[in-house]
């Protein structure tokens, strides 16, 4: 077995894991019809998928809530992840999140509960506009000491974090040396965290769940041309700024071109392989040892199976290698900074 399995092994969490965002609908994902999160969850749970992850801040709680209500009958094959905003993380307040968040899940324990972005002005600001915690955010001592005292307890059985770089992971140690895992955005056009972030993970025993695995569709192939994806699924740094039309925060041009010119090769390998591109996609993650577990967000069961399938394909190494190649172009023209939303000079993350 090797690291990334082990490691998952250890956590009993899935390789595959359901990214649970658009459960609850909201103006982000739109409706998303509550028969079909069941049906999603209960297909996942029959086939041995464990993880399902899901954020206080998704759909103002309805994620959780939504997530719950599928859950129950089940709730103990069920390995939750859920998060609370860095705005929040004052003793009290991070206390009272994680009371709400078991609320909504109806349930009494969270499997995993993490910082959902390291607790910085620039980071909190997306989280609240209340001037007072911009200016007096919470420490990063009394947030990791009140998770700890929350595992104490027995409300969450294992801490993690979310969207960490590599000094912001050394200063959350410092304080709780018991960090089990860190969510981040990682795909065929997100490599960002190759450079340092997965080494330190991985020299530090840190599980690694990638997010967004598909890129919101992209990597699924939905896509044809930049101009076709929702402008609020085109603000990330991967598309020049004008694509987000106001949402956009990053003022830089993108890589348009190198990631259709990608697209356009995991279609091709996906067809000589028989397999779909959003299964090439997913296989890619999976197939970076540093990796123990791909999020993967399901609108239906039909989406769940055809994902779930990842799993038994076997990446060819000389099509990992073309993916690793012609991907290289988007990483060189994105750089290293893993926050996909502010400009890569003013990354949150690092
Ligand atoms: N920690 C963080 O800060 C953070 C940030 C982002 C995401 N996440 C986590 O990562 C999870 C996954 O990310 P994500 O939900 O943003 O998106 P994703 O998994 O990258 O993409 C999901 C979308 O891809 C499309 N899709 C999925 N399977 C497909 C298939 N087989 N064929 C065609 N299209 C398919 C669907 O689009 P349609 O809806 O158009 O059908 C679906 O909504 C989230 O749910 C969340 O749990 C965490």
């Amino acid at each position: 077995m090797g690291r990334r399995e082990t490691q998952a092994a250890g956590l009993g969490i899935s390789r595959l894991g359901i990214g649970c965002w658009a459960f609850g609908g909201g103006a982000y994902w739109r409706e998303q019809n509550q028969k079909d999160v069941e049906a999603v969850v209960h297909a996942a749970i029959d086939r041995g998928v464990t993880l399902f992850d899901t954020a206080r801040m998704y759909n103002d709680g309805n994620s959780e809530v939504y997530l719950g209500q599928a859950l129950k009958g089940v709730r103990g094959k069920a390995f939750v992840v859920s998060k609370v905003s860095p705005a929040k993380a004052y003793r009290a307040t991070l206390k009272e999140e994680c009371e709400a968040s078991l609320r909504n899940l109806g349930t009494d324990y969270i499997d995993m509960y993490m910082m959902h972005w390291p607790i910085n002005a620039p980071g909190i600001r997306h989280f609240t506009d209340d001037a007072a915690t911009i200016a007096h955010p919470p420490t990063t001592q009394e947030a990791f000491e009140t998770l700890a005292q929350l595992k104490k307890d027995g409300k969450i059985r294992f801490i993690g974090i979310s969207n960490y770089g590599v000094e912001q992971m050394r200063q959350a140690l410092a304080v709780c040396p018991d960090i089990a895992a860190n969510e981040l955005p990682y795909n065929v056009i997100s490599r960002a965290i190759e450079a340092e972030i997965l080494p330190f993970c991985a020299r530090n025993g840190i599980a690694v769940l990638s997010s967004m695995t598909l890129q919101q569709g992209v990597l699924a192939g939905i896509y044809q041309t930049a101009g076709d994806i929702p402008a609020h699924q085109a603000h990330s740094r991967h598309f020049a700024q004008q694509r987000g039309r106001g949402t956009s925060r990053h003022g830089e041009a993108g890589a348009e071109e190198e990631i259709f010119e990608t697209v356009a090769l995991l279609r091709r390998l996906a067809a000589q392989l028989n397999i779909t591109v959003a299964q090439l996609s997913i296989a890619w993650v999976l197939a970076h040892p540093g990796i123990a577990c791909a999020l993967v967000g399901s609108r239906n069961e039909k989406q769940l199976i055809e994902n779930l399938q990842a799993l038994a394909v076997n990446l060819p190494a000389d099509s990992k290698a073309q993916i690793d190649e012609t991907s290289q172009k988007v990483l060189s023209r994105l750089g290293n900074s893993p926050d996909y939303y502010e400009s890569s000079s003013d990354g949150r993350i690092y």
